[in-house]
């Protein structure tokens, strides 16, 4: 696994910048200079990515060839991609008071302290998250979110927004700034008049229409937009701001960034949950939508300490408002088909507003629900079922698909019957089978169901899956029932170009939406995902339980197609093809297990063969075997000082190992701490090396 950015030493930043020169190097090579890349643009962005963010971390080490300095591609026009620097994360929540208690609980624990902790609250702004990248205090790009990692470049509708500085004075050289776009209550009134005026549609509430402002192709509609932006956070920065989050805010504020007047800072959880009644009351009059409170680490050294979990920080908490309520009618439940079959019961509403936004679908989870039940058997509702013509309540907290938390007996209709759910696949008719401990009914048809297969294929072209462009869900829509050009399975996308040559009558090119160019387009972005990496592959597949987490792990273990080929062939419980994949950590019976019924099913494998066939599979290199502990077993015992067992567990989870909590035959080292007990004695029975904690820091870089 790569190490964030964060943990690197000096040596090992010095190392990766050399090694990533050299890789930048090589594809800048085989693109330009030989016509034949060797690696992917998203690969390639990811190298200069990680190459700019080490060298924002230490200056001081960037090479006199730094990539960096090489003239890169031109930004693309309108919404081209941007890969942040920094990733772009989101915000664990919170609901309940003891929840906050629980989030300070967590940190100390983590940080290992018991004096004092302050954390900043702040109210948490309903809009979109936006990145600034300002350097040499001038702005030079605007991104949205995206999923994190990659964002659309706004940066000419950013130039609208009067709260965004186009140069800043004092700023660090290499400064992204961080914050929410929003529309003011006021100001969402006025432009929604504005639209009805034209007889244009209403936006549903700020925070769409704060998006769709700031998401125009063209930046004059957006200048004609009243969008605001609160700034809370940064990524990328040449050196640091301050050294607590509320001085940061105040740099930024003196720069001429609007922070919110809210902010406090609060000695803990009593002082934190005040500051919550305290914006509670004013949420009504602040004319413009938060939904709840952010409580941040002060301390930003301690904020480093703690780190982040995948794609969330430890050290800050969204502490939520409670959801908002509203009764309506259910009209009707319809049962949608997912990609792996799961039949998903939806209700139809009569269109109701709840917390400003006009609902008309709700999720019923599943037939348990429906019928007053949770999954594990236990009475919900008091028992009482769901049917189509009664008045229930909806409830929607935050961007949640909205869900019926109640059902008001009193005005049921006598003639409401209790729900009946579909035994069969309402698309394709097949059995809709529940297998045991399962809440979720599911249909058997696999490939031959129509609903499974174009899910399947969305799947397939998604994001972090094949990504083709110009093949996405409404293309999908139409390829799959096209009588021409049928894309049925993963394999007929990669056919797609030969069969429209072949086909004399209906050519591509000649249809709506498509002329020579477009079309040339299509088959020419498909042909550039025959190159695929193992990991994307495994992910596009859309086993269940095999996201892209485990894609990656899979990807890491057997590191090229045959050999994962092999191993899902062979392995049934019991077989040493079976232990050797339940012993990635990551991988558990049930993943394993769906894994081989994939791969043992007649016609899902004739489908993922005919794919391979088509494509040119790219080994990925195999787990972190450059670190001195990776794949190892650990073990942690006795008193840490330099850090506490949860920092050093997950040190070690990013350099590659297994962190163990008992100590057995399988144990590849020992850490000891003074204090040191049974642990210690029995590694020295079983002769397993035991290092002391400094040893420890020692072997990993650390010390
Ligand atoms: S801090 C690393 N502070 O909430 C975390 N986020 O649910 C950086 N948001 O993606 C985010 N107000 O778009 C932070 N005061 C605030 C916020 C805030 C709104 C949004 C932001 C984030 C989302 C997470």
């Amino acid at each position: 696994m790569t190490k964030a950015v964060g943990d690197l030493t000096e040596a090992e930043a010095r190392a990766e910048l050399a090694d990533l020169a050299a890789r930048i190097a090589a594809a800048n090579d085989a693109y330009h200079t030989r016509d034949a890349p060797e690696i992917t643009d998203a690969e390639y962005d990811a190298l200069k990515t990680r190459n700019a963010a080490i060298e924002a971390r230490f200056p001081g080490l960037k090479r006199v060839d730094s990539p960096s300095d090489q003239v890169g591609g031109a930004l693309a026009e309108g919404f081209g991609k941007v890969t942040h620097a920094v990733r772009m994360l989101s915000l664990e929540n919170a609901f309940e008071d003891g929840d906050v208690a629980d989030f300070d609980d967590r940190v100390r624990r983590y940080l290992n302290l018991t004096g004092a902790l302050s954390y900043t609250a702040e109210p948490k702004i309903d809009g979109l998250s936006l990145s600034l990248r300002y350097e040499q205090g001038r702005l030079v790009q605007a991104a949205t979110r995206g999923d994190g990692e990659v964002g659309e470049n706004v940066t000419a509708n950013a130039l609208t927004i009067k709260d965004i500085p186009q140069t800043l004075s004092g700023a660090p050289k290499i400064l992204e700034v961080r914050g929410e776009v929003y529309m003011s209550h006021e100001d969402f009134a006025l432009l929604n008049a504005r639209q009805a005026e034209r007889g244009e549609k209403p936006f549903a509430n700020p925070r769409n229409a704060a998006a769709g402002s700031l998401r125009q192709l063209d930046a004059a509609i957006t200048a004609r937009r009243p969008l605001r932006f609160f700034a809370y956070a940064w990524g990328q920065l040449s050196e640091p701001l301050a050294a607590t989050q509320s001085g940061a805010l105040r740099r930024l504020a003196e720069m001429g960034f609007q922070t919110n007047p809210l902010t406090v800072l609060c000695d803990g959880p009593a002082a934190m949950l005040a500051h919550y009644r305290t914006i509670e009351a004013q949420r009504a009059t602040l004319g413009y939508d938060i939904d709840g409170v952010v409580y941040k680490v002060d301390d930003l050294a301690l904020q480093q300490r703690l780190g982040f979990r995948s794609s969330t920080p430890r050290w800050a908490i969204a502490h939520k408002f409670p959801a908002q309520l509203a009764w309506t009618r259910l009209e009707a439940i319809d049962i949608q088909v997912g990609r792996t079959g799961a039949l998903s019961p939806v209700a139809r509403l009569t269109p109701v507003t709840v917390g400003g936004v006009v609902v008309s679908n709700a999720t019923l989870h599943n037939e348990d629900y429906i019928a007053g039940r949770s999954a594990s058997g236990e009475v919900i509702r008091d028992g009482k079922d769901i049917r189509v013509g009664d008045w229930v309540q909806v409830y929607r907290a935050g961007d949640v698909i909205p869900k019926i938390a109640d059902v008001d007996l009193a005005r049921r209709p006598d003639t409401a019957r209790p729900y009946i759910f579909p035994q069969t696949c309402p698309e394709c008719g097949s059995p809709a089978h529940r297998a045991e401990g399962d809440a979720v009914r599911r249909c058997t048809g696999g490939l031959i169901c129509p609903a499974q297969g174009i899910e399947r294929l969305k799947h397939f072209v998604s994001r972090g899956a094949f990504d083709i462009e110009g093949l996405g869900a409404r293309q999908i829509e139409m390829f799959f029932n096209d009588a021409d050009l049928p894309v049925r399975t993963p394999a007929d996308i990669f056919t797609l170009a030969a069969r429209d040559a072949a086909n004399p009558l209906r050519k591509l090119k000649n249809r709506d939406g498509y002329g020579e160019t477009s079309a040339k387009k299509l088959f020419a972005a498909i042909e550039a995902r025959r190159r695929i990496p193992l990991d994307r592959l495994i992910f596009a597949l859309g086993i269940r339980h095999a996201g892209e987490a485990a894609a990656g792990l899979l990807a890491r273990h057997y590191g090229a197609w045959p050999a994962l080929e092999a191993a899902l062939t062979q392995a049934a419980p019991g077989n040493d093809a079976w232990a050797e994949l339940t012993a990635i950590d990551g991988v558990g019976d049930t993943l394993a297990t769906s894994l081989t019924e994939a791969f043992a099913n007649k016609a899902e494998r004739a489908a993922i063969d005919a794919l391979v066939a088509e494509l040119d599979v790219q080994p990925v290199a195999r787990a972190a075997t450059d670190s001195p502990v990776a794949g190892k077993t650990l073990v942690f015992t006795g008193t840490l000082e330099k850090m506490t067992r949860a920092e050093a567990k997950a040190r070690a989870e990013a350099l590659g190992a297994k962190v163990a909590g008992s100590v057995s035959a399988k144990t590849d080292l020992l850490i000891a701490g003074p204090g040191a007990g049974s642990k210690a004695k029995e590694a020295a029975r079983l002769g397993i090396e035991v290092i002391d904690e400094d040893q420890w820091l020692a072997l990993i870089g650390a010390a």
